[in-house]
């Protein structure tokens, strides 16, 4: 089943918030290499739906597979039928390790410098040793340009640096997918192209990545496919050349006017 599995498959996705139904049947489906950039306005379930991805939230309904493999259930056959069961929060930690999440804050550690804040993780969930995690998060700050960088605390540090020793942190955990919600909204326009040129290098090298962003250059440029959601459904998706220059729904059309 692994073996033609996609890296991501979220099937008939939906969320509650008490009565707020934030995600209302969403599918997604990544193939491994592939770059889905998702678009959409403010409160339409963006952020919700890579936070089940990445199990930060729990689904209240549908499912979603890594690689085949549920997330957060154990499929138990009984007779003719499948039970779920809650997998060990172990379990869940172990699926999760496999996801990268890079936010639009950085949540960096103001007291430790961008090398300490790569190696941190390493050491406390990966359970590498100090030199390993060390090896690894000076490997990572190159691959993002801060080489020079390494032994600055994260107040000497651009937005954009700051945005990139995040990055790192999140490679340096060896994941499979990488997950990105607005990772330029919050820096000065200025600093944003160098984020995006990372994000793009991290493309070409061959990692399945879910992008949220209003960057439509970066999405025209790098997307494999583009998703437009809104009030928790995806209204529309297809390449970039489909979904951001010749939209079908008026919905989109509305929403790509205002973004370009
Ligand atoms: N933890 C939460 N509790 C209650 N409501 C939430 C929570 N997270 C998000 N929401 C609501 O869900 C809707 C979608 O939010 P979100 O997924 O953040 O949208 P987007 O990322 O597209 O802006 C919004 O109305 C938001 O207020
Ligand atoms: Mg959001």
């Amino acid at each position: 089943m692994t073996d033609t599995a996609p890296m991501v498959s979220v099937r008939e996705a939906h969320k509650m918030f008490g009565d707020l139904h934030v995600l209302r049947g969403v599918d997604l489906t990544v193939s491994a290499g592939e770059v889905c950039v998702v678009l959409g306005p403010s409160g339409s379930g963006k952020s919700t739906l890579l936070r089940c991805i990445n199990e930060l939230e729990v689904l209240t309904g549908g499912q979603v597979r890594i690689e085949g493999e549920l997330i957060g259930y154990e499929e138990r056959h009984h007779g003719g039928h499948t039970r779920l069961h809650r997998l060990h929060p172990k379990r869940i930690a172990a699926q999760r390790s496999r996801i990268g999440m890079v936010f639009q804050r950085f949540h960096l550690f103001p007291h430790m410098t961008a090398l300490e804040n790569v190696m941190e993780a390493q050491v406390q969930v990966r359970g590498r040793s100090k030199a390993e995690a060390k090896a690894r998060a000076v490997e990572m700050l190159g691959r993002v340009g801060l080489s020079d960088r390494m032994d600055h605390y994260p107040a000497q540090l651009s937005g954009g640096q700051q945005q990139r020793v995040a990055i790192a942190r999140a490679l340096a955990m060896d994941p499979e997918i990488m997950l990105f919600d607005e990772p330029t909204s919050a820096l000065d326009p200025e600093l944003v192209g160098e984020v995006l040129a990372v994000m793009k290098d991290l493309a070409a090298s061959g990692m399945t990545m879910v992008v949220v962003t209003h960057e439509i250059g970066f999405a025209r440029e790098v997307a494999d496919h583009v998703l437009f959601m809104d009030e928790g459904v995806i209204v529309e998706e297809g390449p970039a050349s489909q979904v951001i220059d010749a939209p079908q729904e008026s919905r989109t059309q509305d929403f790509i006017s205002h973004v370009l």
